[in-house]
């Protein structure tokens, strides 16, 4: 079907293929308006203009909604239709935007041009806002996207509170706000963003997004656990020997260097992506798949992570960073070479940490997490380790019983694996182990839509369960502020430590090794 008014490029099909049984619209009721702050900006363009034009193009944005960009550079409406044209040109995952839905759909963009904490553009916002209501029917619903730099998301809080855009200044429709991670750069700053953040809007009204939570194949997690038997009963202590969740990539910081010097990979990608994925393979099972049940479940989990002392640091933590090296066969510079970063940087571009979760379920079963950049593949997964089986009667003498492995693949590939033994053909009772795979792909025969069309999607729709409330926010950070105190303290004295296209530093190895395990082959 060719993309026009009303077509599905994602449910196409469903009758004629039994795959897609289940799959189904979910278009958004309430008509309203989304306001992006930080329009102009490379999220805007790769990802969330490329999701709202599939959102449209799958028939699930509301009947009347507007979209109205807002940041510091000069344009007018028409030069932000073109600039967003292209963004949907070379970004979308469903190809170039076509006439006539284009032109409908660009017809309800508009743009404010102003700084974060200028009053007059946050009262011509409101203004605009005004009218988009009555020319567009959006009804009062306003969805404010906050995908700015991260030190204005207090100020723009202000603003639209001193505009009378807060929720509390309405007389209809429903106020929400969307905020980009990181949310704070430490506990402190994350505590003093919360407290801007409620004077204006309840907990309620707050969506925090880690992308992650929005990846099809992270919430499978949930189904896996919960909407199977086999599983939940050896989930725990008496049956799981350890937990590696890993997040790879080959990329290494582009053009974010201004930002990453001062983030790192555990503040990037461990305090929130990974940590989240932990909760979820960690938590208890909730009462109801309510947004509340979920995340009272995360937040628990998290409260029982045990604390690493300072002087656990150096036991429980290995730091990298990338040297020069290749990635797919290409040279790539190291890490100090990159635009905008010090060339004796002690930013870490590897993390790698284990925790222990003081409960029954998990008292001494190591999770291990690492992430980095320009590692020799870009892979995340979640590898749960079965114990060894408790006596042996198989097996030729030389045939190593591998433990079982069962392991949630996020990216590149989608889908669930599970290892386990099996008989090689033969006379003989030779062992070998053998994988079951699920893939999301031939599974259900579509292509998992990218986790911001879901996430936007859902706070249009006022479903906040795939969004971080702020107690996980805050746990997260208690978490880590200690590896991050002990980090800052102690430079490390052996960067750059691993090579480009490598699978990350020594002491990452030895951190397993000193366990007696290893790391998954990245
Ligand atoms: C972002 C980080 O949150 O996640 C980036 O700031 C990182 O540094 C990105 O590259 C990874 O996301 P994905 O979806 O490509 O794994």
């Amino acid at each position: 079907m060719a993309a026009g008014v009303g077509a599905r490029v994602v449910l196409d099909g469903a009758a004629a293929n039994p795959l897609r049984q289940g799959l189904d619209s979910n278009r958004i009721t309430d008509p309203c308006t989304i306001v992006f702050f930080g329009a102009s900006g490379d999220l805007m363009t790769r990802m969330l203009m490329p999701a709202m034009w599939n959102l449209r193009l799958g028939d699930i944005l509301p009947t009347k909604f507007g979209i109205v960009g807002f940041s510091r550079s000069e344009f007018s409406d028409d030069e932000f239709r073109t600039d967003m044209k292209s963004s949907v040109d070379q970004f979308s995952r469903s190809g170039p935007a076509k006439d006539p839905l284009w032109s409908e759909f660009a017809g309800r963009l508009s743009y404010i041009s102003g700084d974060f904490d200028d009053p007059k553009a946050f009262k011509k916002l409101r203004a605009h806002l005004d009218a988009n209501d009555k020319k567009l029917g959006t009804a009062g619903n306003r969805l404010f996207y906050l995908s700015t730099p991260p030190p204005v998301f207090g100020k723009i809080v202000q603003q639209l509170s001193a505009a009378g855009l807060g929720p509390k200044d309405q007389a209809h429709g429903w106020t929400r706000i969307v905020i980009e991670k990181p949310f704070g750069t430490d506990l402190d700053s994350a505590r003093a963003l919360q407290a801007e953040v409620t004077k204006v809007f309840d907990e309620k009204q707050v969506y925090r997004i880690d992308h992650y939570l929005g990846k099809e194949p992270v919430q499978d997690i949930m189904a896996l656990r919960f909407a199977n038997v086999i599983f939940e009963p050896i989930w725990d202590r008496r049956y799981i020997d350890c937990v590696q969740i890993t997040a790879a990539e080959t990329v290494g910081v582009e053009q974010r260097g201004g930002y990453y010097e001062n983030a790192g990979a555990l503040r990037d990608m461990i305090q929130n992506h990974v940590i989240n994925l932990m909760a979820l393979v960690a938590m208890e099972p909730p009462i109801s798949p309510s947004a509340d049940h979920i995340r009272d479940e995360k937040h628990k989990v998290l409260s029982a992570v045990r604390p690493i002392t300072a002087d656990d640091v150096r036991k429980m933590t290995a730091r990298g960073q990338y040297d020069a090296g290749s990635i797919e066969g290409k040279p790539v510079p190291a890490y100090r070479a990159e635009p905008n970063v010090d060339s004796h940087s002690n930013t870490e571009t590897f993390a790698c940490v284990k925790f222990l979760i003081d409960n029954w379920r998990w008292a001494d079963v190591p999770f291990y997490l690492r992430s980095g950049k320009r590692l020799g593949r870009k892979y995340s997964e979640i590898a749960v380790t079965f114990r060894q089986i408790p006596h042996r009667i198989f097996g030729e003498a030389g045939d190593a019983i591998e433990t079982n492995t069962l392991v949630m693949k996020i990216q590149p590939e989608e889908g669930v694996s599970l290892r386990f033994n099996a008989k090689i053909p033969g006379p003989k009772m030779h062992i070998r182990s053998v994988t079951m795979d699920f893939n999301y792909g031939t599974g259900f025969g579509v292509v998992s839509a990218p986790a911001y069309e879901r996430l936007i999607g859902d706070a249009m729709r006022g479903d906040a369960t795939l969004f971080t409330r702020w107690d996980a926010v805050e746990s997260a950070w208690e978490i880590v502020m200690p590896i991050l105190q002990n980090w800052k303290g102690t430079p490390a004295g052996d960067f750059p430590n691993y090579a480009a296209g490598s699978q990350g530093p020594a002491s990452a190895e030895a951190l397993l090794a000193a366990d007696g395990r290893e790391w998954r082959r990245i």
